[in-house]
């Protein structure tokens, strides 16, 4: 299996995450880091072992060495800073959410097909064992008829600790920042949403700092879900059937423990080797070793469906980020 040679543009707070996932993994390379600064690109370099670091996001994607550019910038440079390494004919690996919205989510898809590349959002939780085995729960049956489902994922920051959570101008807020693991879950569960609705605590600035929406799936099946940057929550999913439940204990993002009540209690434990983000890292080397443009997990027609789902719970919110650039 060839070597691929990773860059990573916005070296960040998960970039050190990721970094160490592409380290990891079993033919990634981490070979360049593109940031506003030198010094910082250089130091994260170091830390990391790659090879060269840039000042300049565009001559980071223009790097003839390169194969694959991870972009962990704030959401709304997510469909620029993708676009930049695309026309340089890299492949990408955008940071979720994959755009602001729908609209940018086409754009960037398009830049993929026309510079025949690879694109895929960083939606790292459907790679990971146990959201195989819940599926593999619904699909026996084992809590009979579905009726509900319920998750959050909040956690309690302030402007001053996370300033980018707060910003409109760089898509902050609750439901694009966590409100999307729990929307990932119902949705890789039960499919695309019927019908939603929506509302959301507003910051002053005009972002959600607490959002609430609910889902209503084929066959009726209802999920309600919250997210916060300003409280916590338990961080846990609950299925409940006519016959049962699965639970998905705190962190449920991770779906590394599952507990199945049908009459009986049967607890599965899912834990995966290495970082919480290596598995995504493998599947998109693997992608690429094979020649693939998309991948067939975060496929384009989920990551768009994703992102119609968002926009359709944030216009209900009333966030506008258009209108606050
Ligand atoms: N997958 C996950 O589990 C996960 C977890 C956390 C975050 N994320 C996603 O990853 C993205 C980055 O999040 P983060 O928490 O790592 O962000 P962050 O640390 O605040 O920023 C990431 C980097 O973006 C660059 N950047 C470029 N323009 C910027 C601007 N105007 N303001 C601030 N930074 C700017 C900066 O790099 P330079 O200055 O060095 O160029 C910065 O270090 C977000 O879209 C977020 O949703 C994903």
């Amino acid at each position: 299996m060839k070597t691929l040679k990773w860059g990573i543009l916005g070296p960040g707070r998960i970039a050190e995450k990721v970094a160490e996932a592409i380290l990891q993994s079993e033919n990634g390379e981490l070979y360049a880091i593109g940031s506003r600064s030198l010094d910082k690109a250089a130091d994260f370099a170091k830390r990391f072992g790659a090879s060269k670091s840039y000042d300049s996001y565009e001559e980071l994607c223009a790097d003839d060495k390169l194969d694959i550019i991870y972009i962990a910038t704030p959401h709304s440079f997510h469909c620029e800073h993708s676009m930049i390494a695309m026309k340089h004919g890299k492949h990408v690996l955008c940071e979720k959410p994959f755009a602001l919205d729908a609209d940018e989510a086409s754009q960037m898809m398009n830049c993929a097909k026309k510079n025949n590349v690879f694109l895929m959002e960083a939606m790292w939780s459907r790679f990971l064992p146990g959201m195989k085995k819940v599926k593999e729960l619904l699909a026996s049956n084992a809590i009979g008829t579905i009726k509900t489902f319920t998750a959050n994922f909040c956690f309690s920051s302030s402007p001053e600790q996370k300033p980018r959570l707060f910003e409109p101008s760089l898509g902050g807020g609750a439901l694009l920042d966590v409100g999307i693991y729990p929307v990932t879950l119902a949705c890789s569960f039960f499919g695309f949403p019927l019908k939603s609705s929506a509302r959301a605590d507003l910051t002053d600035k005009g972002v959600d700092a607490t959002s609430y929406y609910n889902l209503e799936f084929v066959n009726g099946v209802k999920a309600e879900m919250f997210s916060s940057i300003v409280q916590e929550g338990d961080s846990k999913a609950v299925i409940t059937g006519e016959e049962g439940q699965i639970i998905i204990h705190a962190n449920c993002w991770t779906l590394q423990s599952i507990t199945l009540k049908n009459g009986k209690e049967t607890s599965f434990h899912t834990p995966y080797e290495g970082s919480d983000y290596r598995l995504q890292i493998e599947e998109v080397n693997q992608c690429i070793e094979h020649g693939l443009k998309e991948s067939s997990v975060n496929s384009f027609q989920w990551t768009q469906g994703m992102m119609q789902v968002m926009d359709d719970l944030r216009e209900k919110m009333g966030v506008d980020y258009k209108t606050k650039m």
